[in-house]
């Protein structure tokens, strides 16, 4: 783990490094580009949202926080590894234990991209992660999942998460829709959802 951990360290230093000179590596595909490009410009546009947590990192999402520069943005991650590429502000903890980690009723927005069929696999897993997602919501607050309908990924599809039903369907930030084939070679799909207001 040490090895792993010093490698990652490494490479976010270098990364930054790169970074810092204004040429930012990063994954040129449609869906990294809808959603660096498009999804949380909105995001960080949009004057209601302030807390954002950003679940799942890697050396290709280093970035994300710095696209979002108006908000406070945490990111979790369950590698303790993977810190190096996670934000300032940094939680090590599997997302079933969200509840423990972040205030109920504390966050405008949740990204989760990649982790559902990337690790949080389990469907008791997935939908502790989700329930509790929806608890660290405020009224209002966006889900944002990011998902490939592809095996093995689309073990848990949305669908049969019980968890989001307690969401409202929403536009994804930027668009004028609910949900979308951001890549049609992994079938990596964004869907938007919201925490209804109270009353
Ligand atoms: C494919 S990467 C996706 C990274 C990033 N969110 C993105 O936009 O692509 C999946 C990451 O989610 C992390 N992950 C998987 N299950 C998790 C869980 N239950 N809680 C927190 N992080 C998890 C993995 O360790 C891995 O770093």
């Amino acid at each position: 783990m040490p090895a792993k951990a010093d490698l990652y360290r490494t490479a976010a230093r270098m990364l930054g490094t790169i970074d810092k000179s204004g040429w930012v590596l990063r994954y040129r595909y449609g869906d990294r580009r809808l959603l660096e490009d498009v999804v949380l410009p909105a995001l960080n546009r949009d004057p209601g949202v302030e807390t954002l947590l950003l679940v799942g990192c890697a050396w290709y999402t280093r970035h994300y926080p710095q696209l979002l520069p108006r908000k406070r943005v945490t990111t979790m991650e369950i590698d303790p590894a993977k810190a190096a590429f996670g934000g300032d502000s940094h939680i090590v903890a599997n997302m079933t234990d969200i509840t423990e980690r972040l205030p109920p009723e504390s966050l405008d927005g949740v990204i989760c991209n990649g982790v559902l069929g990337w690790g949080l696999d389990e469907p008791d897993a997935v939908e502790a992660a989700f329930a509790g997602a929806v608890v660290c919501l405020k009224p209002g607050g966006l889900f944002l999942l990011g998902w490939n309908d592809i095996p093995p990924r689309n073990h848990c599809p949305p669908e049969s998460i019980s968890a989001l039903g307690r969401l409202e369907a929403a536009n994804i930030p930027g668009l004028e829709i609910h949900s979308l084939v951001a890549l049609e070679r992994n079938q990596h799909c964004y869907q938007a959802y919201r925490k209804p207001e109270k009353g």
